[in-house]
């Protein structure tokens, strides 16, 4: 099945589970959980703004860095400044935060609160290269407006 297709797919089913929740780390733990299940992603999972610094949220993968600084990192930079970042090369990032030797591409996708701040973002990591395009960055930010609308409007 192609890649749109599983997209167009999986966001109905996840409207339907996380539709009328509000428990936000119950929600973010199932669309982990989703995401994962769906592509079969490495690594799937949230960064969430906690006293101005990023702190691991709910994840599908292995172990992973607690904290990361605004404007460090891939998360770091698509907090900083607010858009998604596809990197096909992980090396190639400077300044990117390795949490396992195996991962070598990566897309971060802001997730918007009403008021325009960002409340967190979702990363995906692949342990291989250029696995992201410009049909997970639309995607994914998809999945970043359902997830608002639940939990951060
Ligand atoms: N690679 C990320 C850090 C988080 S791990 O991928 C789970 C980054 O550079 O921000």
């Amino acid at each position: 099945m192609k890649k749109k297709q599983l997209y167009e797919e999986l966001l109905p089913q996840m409207a339907a589970l996380i539709g009328g929740e509000s428990e936000e780390m119950s929600v973010l733990a199932n669309v982990a959980a989703l995401l994962k299940d769906h592509f079969g992603w490495f690594w799937v999972g949230f960064y969430l703004v906690r006293e101005g610094e990023l702190r691991v949220g709910p994840f599908q993968g292995p172990v992973a860095c607690m904290h990361i600084a605004r404007g460090r990192g891939v998360c770091g930079t698509a907090w900083e400044q607010r858009q998604t970042l596809v990197v096909d090369d992980v090396e190639q990032f400077p300044g990117h935060i390795a949490c396992s030797t195996l991962s070598r591409s990566e897309i971060v996708v802001p997730i918007f609160r009403g008021n325009g701040d960002v409340a967190g973002v979702i990363d995906i990591d692949s342990t291989e290269l250029s696995t992201f395009d410009d049909t997970d960055a639309e995607g994914l930010q998809q999945v970043a407006r359902l997830i608002a609308q639940t939990l951060y409007q």
